[in-house]
């Protein structure tokens, strides 16, 4: 590849771009057109979101069904590649007793970093001293977020030992209402730097806002009864039993850091779906979520869900988790596909939209739990791949699903098969 043909990419227009990408990489006709082709993310708007654009990248979009959270009920929209997660997390949903949420004020954090001081210690305290005047300053930056009722909270700091010396960190939390936060908190924070370098007379290194929202948690619980269980395995494995063994596979997590990153990316299954769906920075949303599952443990990597039985033996299961996502800013204004999705949640806020992906997370993890602990993960994903075989093979809509299930029945799941049980059926029907 020759990087040179890239230089000033930025400043063609996307039909150069996308030549000077086919000619460097020999695309095939096929292929040029993927790059052409608008789909549900028009082309121009793509360009206006990020840099070097050559063409639009498409996902499935699904939905999942059967939420009923808070006492309302919600079709979620997910946006994701994997087999399986849609329907397990529809499933869980149907098995559960609803999901009851809290979530905090969308408080979060901007960190501002106050290198060389000569004393630390009390600089620190003089500027707390001036808070007050501090946060006026940061109000100043954003009218509109006041109005809506939020703007800064807070202003915190403490003294961080660093290999190069002491550092003053400073946190200035600020309730972003519906938005994610990072503009707002990356221009208040930039706005009052001159103040805090006049009364420290240090240098702010660094102004950004921090991943890590732990005033920004959403919470969600359920209850998953013991008899639901045992009805969804037919009778095969009681409902108890169930039950014990999430519970075993729970404090597997809490013990094991490695099985706790599976566990909590089942989680991520469903909240980062949903994060896409809405348009919303999935890497912030990422970042937050695995770093409070270290710090809530005072640094060991930890499950974000937690289930035991209530006095009736049944499953209790709770999640707690920042979530910073929004509904107002972001991309969602240039993504048609995300307007749709909110459009579809029929969210008020952003704390709304934050009880939901606590509960999809929530519902994802016991899904996943309950699947490896009884029939295993590949049951689920093999009933989606059989479809997909017996479409290829040439089934019609309505013999999809028979060729499918003969095919796991007969534990050959493959192209060869899904044609022998296609024709078998066909030659039936003639027959009849
Ligand atoms: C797969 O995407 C997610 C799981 O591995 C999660 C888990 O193991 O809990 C099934």
């Amino acid at each position: 590849m020759d990087s040179k043909k890239f230089e000033g990419f930025y400043k063609k227009t996307i039909k150069e771009r996308q030549e000077i990408l086919a000619k460097e990489f020999s695309l095939t006709e096929e292929e040029k057109k993927l790059l052409t082709t608008e789909t549900n993310l028009p082309i121009s708007n793509a360009d206006k979101m990020i840099e070097n654009v050559v063409g639009t990248y498409s996902l499935p979009f699904g939905v999942a069904t059967n939420f009923v959270i808070d006492k309302k009920e919600y079709l979620i929209p997910f946006v994701l590649e994997e087999p399986s997660v849609v329907a397990a997390a529809s499933n869980a949903a149907k098995l559960s007793n609803g999901f009851i949420t809290k979530t905090d004020e969308p408080i979060m954090i901007g960190q501002i970093m106050i290198t060389g001081t000569q004393n630390p210690e009390i600089v620190l305290k003089k500027i707390l001293e001036s808070k007050k005047e501090i946060l006026k300053e940061a109000e100043k930056v954003d009218s509109v977020l006041t109005k809506f009722g939020g703007g800064p909270r807070d202003l915190k700091g403490e003294i961080l030992n660093t290999p190069t010396g002491k550092i003053i960190e400073l946190q200035l939390l600020v309730d972003v209402r519906d938005a994610m936060g990072a503009n707002a908190i990356n221009t208040m924070t930039e706005k009052i730097t001159p103040i805090i370098e006049k009364i420290s007379g240090g240098k702010a290194l660094m102004r950004i806002i921090s991943n890590l929202a732990i005033y920004r948690k959403a919470q969600a619980k359920t209850i998953w009864t013991k008899q639901k269980l045992e009805e969804s395995t037919k009778g095969k494995i009681k409902g108890e039993e169930i039950i014990d063994r999430i519970i075993q596979a729970y404090e597997i997590a809490v013990s094991s850091p490695f099985r706790a990153a599976t566990h909590n990316k089942g989680i991520m299954n469903g909240i980062d779906s949903l994060t896409i769906a809405t348009g919303n920075d999935f890497r912030g949303v990422e970042a937050g979520i695995h770093s409070y599952a270290a710090y809530k443990e005072k640094g060991k990597y930890s499950p974000l869900t937690k289930y035991y039985k209530n006095e009736n033996g049944d499953l209790v299961g709770e999640i707690e988790l920042p979530i910073t996502l929004a509904t107002i800013g972001g991309t969602a204004k240039l993504n048609p596909m995300a307007s749709l999705s909110l459009k579809i949640l029929g969210v008020k806020n952003s704390k709304e939209l934050a009880s939901i992906a606590a509960s999809v997370g929530l519902a994802q993890n016991f899904a996943a739990l309950r699947a490896i602990v009884t029939t295993g993960i590949q049951a689920g994903h093999m009933k989606l791949h059989a479809r997909a075989l017996a479409t290829q093979a040439g089934a019609k809509e309505n013999e999809i699903e028979q060729v499918a299930e003969e095919m796991i029945n007969s534990k050959e799941i493959n192209q060869a098969n899904a044609e022998k049980i296609i024709k078998k059926i066909r030659d039936k029907s003639l027959n009849n």
